[in-house]
């Protein structure tokens, strides 16, 4: 793939990004219904191998990321995926999760899964659970994933394993089981639950009709403050979409808890893009990255798209989340802002 290097760099940049996700693959072993990377038969030989993996993982980390995520597709259809993450603690990264659909939980993963995290405690792993039974789930996974899934995660706690983070894709028909999936949370030790609304974006076009309105969202996130007060663990919402779930010109929107997310992608080729709406505008490929003052200038490039898109994007709710201890209070900057009168109208 040709690399389209469509933002100048500029040194001055003081974008540095704080964590970058690798998607490994993005082949994978389900279809689910809302899938926003439905590239499941996409072919191996197009993947980084491990070794030029291993040099930017440890650029990444020289360069000042503190936290990789392993994700795709399913990133455990890589068979050194553990290995990989272990490896980031290794040059010195402060936190790494896995993110999997955790049917491949079996063979020796557990096993491998459970002696890198005791070597490795920050070495997370989050599964994704979109709904607290099997109805809800296997409607969005497919018929009995949501009992294969819970069999592979005994089998990683069999191994001494720990799952440290639960995926929940919220939508019609699974908005009622809020309570359910945070006790199922609880239940399988997770430090985070994390939702998501259903995103317009690779296979989802076509549920879309699921999607939860203005009103469902405000009652659901009220909930999921209730819901978030009475756990141990912490509840992150990755919020609405301005101008779709969430329209911004009703002149009110929740606050995003960061100004735009300090993080930068990298696809299965080593193409890096910032986020999945800007993937067709990358900023550049992991080897130039490992090149001499090439993380400098890849890191500069993705500030500047950053800076330039993240203000007005409909999707900044869903990657910089929502901050719940501040819903709801707009500020005058927030508010759409009226289009200046066109010249010469009367
Ligand atoms: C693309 S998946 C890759 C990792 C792994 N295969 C899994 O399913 O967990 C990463 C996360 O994105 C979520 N996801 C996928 N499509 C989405 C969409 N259209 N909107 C919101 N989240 C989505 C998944 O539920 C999952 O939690
Ligand atoms: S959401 Fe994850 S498990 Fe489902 S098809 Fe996409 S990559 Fe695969």
């Amino acid at each position: 793939m040709s690399i389209l290097t469509t933002v100048p760099a500029r040194p001055q940049s003081a974008f540095r990004p704080r964590q970058v996700q690798i998607l490994l693959t993005e082949r994978c072993n389900l279809r689910c219904r809302h899938c926003a990377v439905p590239e499941e038969d996409s072919p191996a030989d197009r993947e980084l191998d491990m070794p030029a993996w291993r040099r930017f993982v440890q650029r990444c980390v020289e360069g000042g990321v503190r936290s990789l995520v392993f994700s795709g597709g399913e990133a455990l259809l890589r068979p050194d995926a553990v290995e990989l993450a272990a490896y980031a603690h290794e040059v010195g990264a402060e936190r790494t999760t896995l993110v999997t659909n955790g049917l491949l939980f079996r063979g020796d993963i557990p096993g491998r899964i459970a002696s890198a995290q005791a070597q490795h405690p920050a070495f997370g792993v989050h599964v994704s659970i979109d709904g607290a039974s099997p109805r809800t789930h296997d409607w969005m996974r497919g018929e009995g994933t949501f009992r294969r899934t819970m069999r592979a995660i005994d089998r990683l706690q069999a191994a001494g394993g720990r799952i440290t983070g639960l995926h929940t894709v919220l939508h019609q028909g699974n908005a009622h089981e809020v309570s359910d999936c945070a006790d199922l949370a609880g239940r399988l030790g997770a430090e985070v639950w994390t939702v998501f609304p259903l995103a317009d974006l690779g296979r989802a076009h076509g549920i879309m009709d699921r999607r939860l309105d203005e009103p469902a969202w405000r009652s659901l996130i009220a909930r999921i403050i209730e819901v978030s007060r009475e756990r141990p663990f912490t509840v992150s919402v990755m919020g609405p979409v301005y101008g779709d779930e969430w329209p911004a010109s009703a002149g009110e929107v929740p606050r995003p808890r960061a100004e735009h997310a300090l993080q930068t992608c990298v696809g299965p080729d080593g193409v890096v893009f910032n986020c999945p709406p800007l993937r067709d505008h990358p900023v550049g490929s992991a080897a130039e990255a490992t090149g001499p003052g090439g993380w400098t200038r890849l890191a500069d490039r993705a500030g500047e798209q950053l800076l330039a898109s993240c203000g007005t994007c409909k999707f900044l709710l869903l990657c910089a989340g929502l901050d719940l201890t501040r819903p709801y209070q707009p500020r005058a900057k927030d508010r759409p802002r009226a289009m200046p009168p066109l010249a010469g109208a009367g």
